[in-house]
């Protein structure tokens, strides 16, 4: 029998299937957020914890869980995470990749079309009783999605899942940019190789998923946005820090770029005022790329699955690294 220690809600068939294989689950979780001082309170007899991309694991935590042998974090992306600190103390890291891949492109799509088509504007206007006149030229008029030319900055699981989307749905010409080819998806999809720089001159839609590393952090700076049109529209369901959100502010404002639809933010669950303060073709959402009942299921199963694993001493289905 281990102690599971959890930072996070699971679901009743999670947490069964965990007390089922004989494991004792703490109850560490409490609603909103576990403070770390709670958190280091359950640690030291802890041999695996599941946790989410809003805690911080770092070495001085890992040094409070001699027993630990597993960190699952319910998430794709896992720069909370000290990986050098976990790997040096023996401690396997593991994600929920592929399970939240189609729900995320899914949002993606629907920021990239409420902001081109403004619908959230319109919404905004009828239900203040102040529907425009139909009009050639009436003020919400939007921007063309189908055929457009949209730039997609990392084409993983998720960005391709986007390229699919869009080519086979919108005929979009695809363009990205990555550290790597994908072959596969250029003779499936049409989708075009591209140097940054060129996508985000030629983009009419620039849609971002790479994980936040430090070769990403700030990828979109002042100049990236000024390369781009000022027609474009930024769309990012990534991590809000591969944008310089006072950048971004900045470049709304003066109409360096059109608009923008954004999942993520450099500071969640803080938002930068600028970004709050503009409305015309700018929509946020509060970081729901996974967020369907089905996926955040599949994320917890997904964990869960690779705690099992971890303490039977089995491979993990996901690990990271
Ligand atoms: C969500 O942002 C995730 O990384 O799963």
């Amino acid at each position: 029998m281990a102690k599971v220690v959890r930072t996070t809600f699971l679901f009743d068939d999670q947490l069964l299937r965990l007390s089922s294989a004989g494991h004792e689950i703490s109850p560490a979780f409490v609603e909103g957020h576990i403070s770390r001082d709670e958190l280091l309170r359950q640690l030291p007899d802890a041999e695996a914890l599941i946790c989410l991309l809003t805690d911080v694991i770092d070495g001085p935590l890992l040094d409070r869980a001699p027993r630990l042998r597993v960190v699952a974090n319910v998430a794709v992306g896992y720069e909370n995470i000290d990986l050098r600190a976990a790997r040096a103390r023996g401690i396997m890291v593991t994600n929920t990749p592929d399970v939240l891949t189609e729900a995320t492109a899914d949002l993606t799509l629907a920021l990239l079309l409420a902001t081109a088509r403004r619908v959230v504007e319109g919404d905004g206007a009828v239900r203040a009783g102040a529907f425009p006149a139909w009009g050639l030229c009436q003020p919400l008029l939007g921007t063309d999605v189908h055929r457009c030319t949209l730039g997609i900055v990392g084409l993983g699981r998720i960005g391709t899942a986007v390229a699919r989307r869009a080519a086979l749905g919108f005929g979009m010409t695809v363009l990205y940019a990555g550290r790597m080819r994908n072959t596969l998806a250029e003779d499936d999809l049409g989708v075009e190789f591209a140097p940054l720089d060129r996508l985000l001159r030629e983009s009419d839609i620039v849609t971002l998923h790479v994980p936040l590393t430090e070769e990403t952090r700030h990828m979109i700076d002042r100049d990236a946005l000024r390369t781009m049109k000022p027609t474009a529209l930024l769309i990012n369901v990534a991590r809000g820090a591969i944008v310089d959100e006072a950048a971004l502010v900045d470049a709304l404002q003066k109409g360096d770029i059109a608009g923008a639809g954004i999942d993520v933010f450099e500071r969640e669950p803080k938002v930068h005022e600028g970004l709050r303060a503009l409305h015309e073709r700018v929509v946020l959402t509060p970081h729901l790329g996974s967020a369907t009942e089905a996926t955040r299921r599949a994320m917890a199963r997904l964990a869960v699955d690779n705690v099992l694993a971890v303490l039977s001493g089995d491979p993990p289905p996901s690990p990271v690294g």
